[in-house]
């Protein structure tokens, strides 16, 4: 699969196979999230890697919409030191989650919204949060690969030369 294609179909799934991750695939992921430049290249993610039953169910219940989460075989949580930016998580998150659809594996960024949970079940040191949990598994070969949203369309979403009434295709 090119990049191009691989971007424009990686979809956020929620359902899961319980097939494991090879070991070579999970490491070209977490090689993917590490390869994200940073600001400065201050490199202020860490990855913290959850394959215990236990474990993705205490961190699952520590999001609203997570209860997706413990049926992937493989979790990683994005955490970054206390003044590293959410967009440095979200660059890193992004080259895991292609990196893993260039293989077949889907994924879905799931947020915990009680952050004292997250730290707790993950034991994080003082200073680190969790930015985004991301599940990673092989997709079931029927069935919903996402809810299906649509996007803006491209030219509802794009202002050229500066913020003006975008041109509209039939004017
Ligand atoms: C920062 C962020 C947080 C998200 N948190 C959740 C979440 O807690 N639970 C969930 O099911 N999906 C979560 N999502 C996934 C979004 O719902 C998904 O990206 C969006 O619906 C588009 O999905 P699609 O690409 O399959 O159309 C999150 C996405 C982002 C970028």
């Amino acid at each position: 699969m090119d990049v191009y294609t691989c971007i424009r179909t990686k979809r956020d799934t929620r359902f899961y196979m319980d097939t494991p991750i090879p070991e070579e695939s999970l490491r070209r992921i977490l090689q993917a999230g590490r390869m994200a430049g940073s600001s400065k290249n201050s490199q202020p993610c860490r990855f913290v890697v959850i394959e215990d039953a236990a474990k993705k169910n205490e961190l699952a219940a520590c999001g609203h919409y997570a209860q997706h989460v413990p049926y992937a075989p493989v979790v990683v949580a994005i955490v970054l030191s206390g003044n590293g930016w959410d967009f440095d998580a979200g660059r890193a998150a992004q080259n895991m989650m292609i990196a893993a659809w260039a293989e077949g594996i889907t994924s879905c960024p799931t947020s915990m919204h009680d952050a004292d949970c997250a730290r707790r079940v993950l034991g994080l040191p003082d200073g680190y949060r969790v930015a985004i949990v991301l599940p990673f598994a092989y997709p079931p070969p029927s069935g919903p690969k996402s809810r299906g949203l649509a996007r803006i369309p491209l030219d509802d979403l794009v202002y050229r030369g500066g913020w003006s009434d975008p041109p509209r295709a039939d004017e």
